[in-house]
């Protein structure tokens, strides 16, 4: 892994192992872990060690690798193993579309391999082609949302879509580091993002990683600094983009999204061609992940609430399509998604 932050790196293949940096001991402790086994990664993921929907699926590919090198090594049936192995990280975290895709895109990839070691080193190669191919695809993708931004802009995002969310560049966060290079970035609101505090802990490491100006808000005082008309644009990631544009992403996202069309400031979503998912026809018929009601209880391992609190805990809430300014990928930007432009845009990128 390089330290230089423009290159940085938080997700390491090393032929036998998948190394994370762990997002839950973030900003306090940059702390490494190794995961060796398929139990290892579906456990990093549920646990939110490596999150953000194209980290996780590539630290599930990585997972598929490392349940199939046991098989060879043990000579066991790969093919069940990497059955078992599709069923054991499909049940960590149901929203994420990336993680599907990553799935799938290992069982294809596998399709012919005549024996356990030949899966095994097929699944290894495709790790380290995903690593690199997120890097290429994030840095496409912030061109061309920075392109959206004029000189001078202030944005506001929600949760961590950086480099700790792609295992790259980052998404949303991608772009504003590109609009940063370019000089037209003038500021960057943070949104704390409750439970996980994915902003005040993640997104704000990275930004001042990266010596990029901003300032963390409560999530609540969002709406408030869009009405007064400090924010230019609201920039947020996503987990699964359904066919007709729906977006699931980060809890609070909506409440954004809703904020930003009446107080007429735009509002784009960057998402990989990975996120996308054409069988799932709208937001309705995304699964949204619902955690622990002790996330909501407890800040950094203190009560807040009685512990028989009731709690309803969403980790996810799906903004409609037509909030959305505009969908960026790397492949380019879809304004005013709907069915007909994302299922054209898909046939045409080669996800149809
Ligand atoms: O629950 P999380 O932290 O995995 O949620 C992450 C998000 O909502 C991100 O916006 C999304 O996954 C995109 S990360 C590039």
């Amino acid at each position: 892994m390089t330290d230089a932050p423009s290159e940085w790196r938080p997700l390491h293949w090393t032929g036998e192992s998948l190394v994370i940096v762990d997002q839950t001991a973030l900003p306090d402790e940059e702390r490494l872990v190794e995961c060796r086994t398929i139990d290892d990664v579906a456990a990093a993921i549920r646990e939110m060690r490596v999150r953000g929907a194209p980290a996780i699926g590539i630290s599930a590919v990585a997972g598929l690798a490392l349940a199939v090198q046991g098989a060879a090594r043990e000579g066991g049936d790969w093919r069940r193993a990497l059955s078992a192995g599709e069923a054991l990280l499909a049940s960590t975290r149901p929203t994420a579309a990336d993680l599907f895709h990553g799935l799938q895109v290992a069982r294809e990839r596998v399709a012919s391999a005549v024996d356990a070691a030949e899966a095994a080193h097929l699944l290894g190669q495709l790790v380290l082609e995903l690593l690199d191919r997120q890097w290429a695809i994030d840095r496409a993708l912030a061109d061309y949302g920075a392109g959206l931004l004029r000189s001078g802009t202030r944005v506001l995002t929600h949760c961590n879509t950086g480099a700790l969310g792609t295992g790259a560049f980052g998404t949303a966060l991608g772009i504003i580091r590109r609009a940063y290079e370019l000089g037209r970035l003038e500021h960057v609101w943070v949104t704390e993002t409750r439970p996980r505090l994915q902003g005040a802990r993640l997104t704000v490491w990275e930004l001042r990683r990266s010596g990029i100006p901003h300032t963390l808000i409560v999530d609540g005082a969002a709406p408030f600094l869009l009405a007064r008309g400090e924010v230019d644009a609201v920039l947020v990631g996503a987990d699964r983009v359904a066919a007709n544009g729906d977006v699931a992403n980060k809890i609070g996202t909506l409440g954004l999204a809703v904020a930003a069309e009446r107080f007429r400031v735009p509002f784009y979503v960057a998402a990989p061609l990975s996120t996308f998912d054409p069988e799932t026809p709208d937001g309705n018929a995304i699964p949204i992940e619902e955690r622990d009601p002790a996330e909501v209880l407890r800040v950094k391992g203190t009560w807040i609430a009685p512990a028989d609190t009731p709690v309803r805990n969403p980790a996810f809430d799906v903004t409609p399509h037509w909030l959305v300014t505009a969908l960026v990928t790397e492949r380019g930007i879809i304004p005013a998604p709907d069915r007909r432009k994302i299922a054209n845009f898909l046939a045409a990128n080669g996800r149809g």
